[in-house]
């Protein structure tokens, strides 16, 4: 994400980034506690080891001669630390003197999770533009029912795509769905007799349902309703209870292409679709959600590869991957 991000004018502005420590700072800051657990050293004196990170990376840290208690914090938490940086067997790490628990509502969540590259103002001006190239009256007045509401937008421009196979960072869902439409989009021009409406719409929706699948304070994981349900039927039951609610006249034909295209989105039935893609637009929307998926993800798994970088992906491609020179990369290719 970039340095520019705007942050909300009431939470206090993170100053020093994990990926900007040097040896010998002090430091005076919050972070996200991911893992703490008690050690000794081998004379057998205790110590607590601790992960911490933001939104630039992860940082071990050490407190010496302190045991696991109900007064350190707990992990999953954020904490304000006081302590230095060092450097020790060629790597930084935080001695900590102090870990307080710091509640996570008055802070920028966007300081302690990756960001995309692209700015949100960017990507939101595209899903505005798609909602232009929609013609069918029916389609577009569901699309703004949903696109023109800011408690909607809200989330749906901070969630994350993935908790870690691709788009895994804030500003994922808006950004894969972005270039979703646009492959689709593309597609329906190549074959005009694609019905280009329905394919944009079910482009923009079909992972709406992500905005309720993940938690993202501190790190990404699978909400209750993800674990449960998962995004495919989540955003199901979120277009059909917008059209019940709010607009009852809906054709119920395009109400199934729609929904058929959405349900279906990937593909097979091991890989979360409750049906097999049966039209066209249903199928091109399969394979365009896939390659975009897939793509992005062959450059976050490079991404990954550095000791500190984000996100820790493993590779799921299971097979080696070329990376392209240092001289044929595009600007921004390190965020993928
Ligand atoms: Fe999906
Ligand atoms: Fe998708």
């Amino acid at each position: 994400m970039p340095d520019s991000a705007p942050h909300s004018s009431d939470k206090p502005v993170k100053k020093q980034f994990v990926s900007r420590l040097s040896p010998g700072e002090v430091v005076s800051e919050t972070f996200f506690l991911r893992e703490i657990e008690e050690r000794s050293t081998r004379d057998g004196r205790p110590f607590l080891a601790l992960k911490l990170s933001d939104r630039t990376g992860i940082l071990e840290g050490r407190m010496w001669g302190q045991t696991l208690d109900a007064g350190n914090p707990a992990p999953l938490t954020f904490v304000r630390i006081e302590g230095r940086v060092e450097r020790y067997r060629g790597r930084l790490r935080l001695l900590v003197e102090a870990a307080g628990v710091i509640e996570a509502a008055g802070l920028n969540q966007r300081d302690f999770l990756p960001g995309s590259y692209r700015s949100t103002e960017e990507m939101t001006g595209f899903l505005s533009y798609f909602l232009t190239e929609v013609f069918d009256e029916d389609y577009r007045t569901l699309l703004q029912s949903f696109f023109s509401r800011s408690g909607f937008m809200d989330k749906f421009s901070l969630a994350p795509g993935d908790v870690r196979s691709h788009h895994a960072y804030l500003g994922g869902l808006l950004e894969h769905t972005v270039s979703v439409a646009t492959l689709c989009q593309h597609t329906a021009v190549q074959h005009p007799r694609l019905n280009s409406d329905l394919l944009i719409t079910a482009a923009l929706l079909h992972d709406i349902g992500k905005i309720e699948e993940f938690c993202y304070e501190g790190r990404i994981s699978l909400s209750r309703e993800g674990k449960l349900l998962g995004h495919v039927l989540i955003g199901q039951r979120m277009i059909e209870q917008r059209l019940r609610e709010e607009l009852p006249d809906f054709p119920r034909e395009k109400e199934l292409q729609l929904v058929h295209a959405v349900i279906s989105h990937h593909g097979e039935l091991e890989w979360g679709a409750p049906k097999r893609p049966q039209s066209a637009e249903a199928l091109v929307l399969h394979h365009v959600d896939n390659l975009d998926a897939r793509v992005k993800g062959f450059f976050e798994v490079l991404r990954g590869k550095g000791e500190l970088s984000w996100p820790e992906v493993k590779n799921y491609f299971r097979r080696p991957l070329d990376e392209p020179a240092a001289a044929d990369r595009e600007p921004g290719y390190d965020r993928g």
